[in-house]
């Protein structure tokens, strides 16, 4: 049989990224992913880890994020752009590219902005299924932009969640939802306010997109038991909650020293206790201790959610062969005549 050529990277596009989703089915892909990401959180202690790098401009931010088990390298590039959606444009984006640490040659190429709303939903749940209270059936999702119908749908899947209260301040997004989420087994409502969406609601989603401090929800819409998936807070000086529920909460992270900066808890003084979410999968840490607990999980996005999700979809490749083989790398027959290959190129 023929060496693989090192040189040929796999490329998965975004017309590959939906066909993939779609031949596995997007229930079966959530829930396989989320194994992926519980499976790096268990083994936490084995990542390369740092805060993601970001570089700020006045509306939004772009950032990598690398991390590493020692056998392979991944890193996404991301954006968070709010403005972007009144543009027609995303307001969140990215690509990433997985590595064999061993040679540092690049394994895998991929579109990521699907793979980060499944990825990010995947979280969400895997989150909630230590901290959400048993037996919940009904979850207000509140932001109803890009995001929205993969975190309903993680929910649903993983979690049996049966009844979506919706609200935003653009009625048009929330009705975009019902059309998308319509025969896919999700009772939904749309609300009038974020208040109303909260009725009821044993689950409590903030996707929302705005590059400031907002308040999606206060103190008084967040009653005893509820399990709060605040995903939207993601960037210095934006957030979502005000911090009364904070201080009422149990707060649980992804990379303490990340969130710190980003998340929720930006509006809480540096040593505020909180619980990382790969203690509480190893049984290092509680998660929900009881009925009137209110849970927080203090989502921000961390690289090696990323790494799941690239490790996941490279492993789907060849049994679906939905990739094209992008020259990528130079390869000269002799490692050392690289200058060579480039005259010859001339010629040929
Ligand atoms: N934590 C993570 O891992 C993670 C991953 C991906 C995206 N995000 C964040 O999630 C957020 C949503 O991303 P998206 O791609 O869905 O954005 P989007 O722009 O597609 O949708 C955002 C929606 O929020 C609505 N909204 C804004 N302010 C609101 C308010 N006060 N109340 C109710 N609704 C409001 C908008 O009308 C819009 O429909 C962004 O802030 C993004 O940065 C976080």
């Amino acid at each position: 049989m023929a060496a693989p050529k090192l040189n040929i990277v796999p490329f998965v596009s975004v017309d590959s990224m939906m066909k993939l989703v779609l031949a596995v089915g997007i229930e079966r892909f959530l829930t396989e992913l989320a194994g992926y990401v519980e499976e790096d959180f268990r083994r936490w202690e084995a990542f390369d880890k740092t805060p993601r790098v970001a570089s700020h401009s006045h509306d939004g931010v772009i950032e990598l994020m690398p991390t590493s088990d020692g056998t392979l390298y991944g890193f996404k590039y991301v954006n968070g752009h709010p403005k972007n959606m009144r543009q027609g444009l995303q307001t969140v984006t990215a690509f990433g590219m997985l590595a064999d640490v061993g040679s540092g040659y690049p394994m895998l190429l991929t579109e990521m902005t699907i793979l980060t709303a499944l990825r990010t939903a995947a979280t969400s749940v895997v989150a909630a299924k230590y901290l959400a209270p048993r037996g919940a059936r009904t979850m207000a999702l509140i932001g109803n932009g890009a995001q929205s119908e993969f975190q309903a749908t993680a929910f649903k899947a993983l979690l049996g969640i049966e009844r979506i209260r919706l609200y935003d301040i653009d009625r048009s997004a929330s009705e975009k939802v019902v059309r998308n989420l319509a025969g896919l087994g999700l009772e939904t409502t749309i609300c009038a306010s974020a208040e109303q969406a909260v009725e009821g609601a044993e689950i409590i989603t903030t996707v929302t997109a705005d590059k400031q401090y907002a308040t999606i929800l206060t103190d008084n819409m967040v009653g005893a038991g509820v399990h709060i998936n605040a995903v939207g807070g993601d960037c210095p000086g934006k957030t979502e909650l005000h911090r009364d529920i904070l201080l009422r909460s149990d707060i649980f992270v992804e990379y303490p020293p990340q969130t710190r900066i980003e998340g929720e808890i930006q509006q809480l003084a540096p040593d505020h206790p909180v619980t990382e979410l790969w203690q509480v999968m190893t049984g290092k840490a509680e998660g929900r201790r009881g009925p009137k607990q209110i849970t927080l999980f203090d989502s921000v996005g961390f690289a090696t959610e990323d790494f799941s999700a690239l490790r996941y979809v490279r492993d789907k490749l060849a049994s679906t062969g939905l990739y094209e083989e992008l020259d990528l790398l130079a390869d000269p027959d002799e490692p050392r005549d690289l200058f060579g290959m480039l005259l010859r190129a001339a010629k040929s």
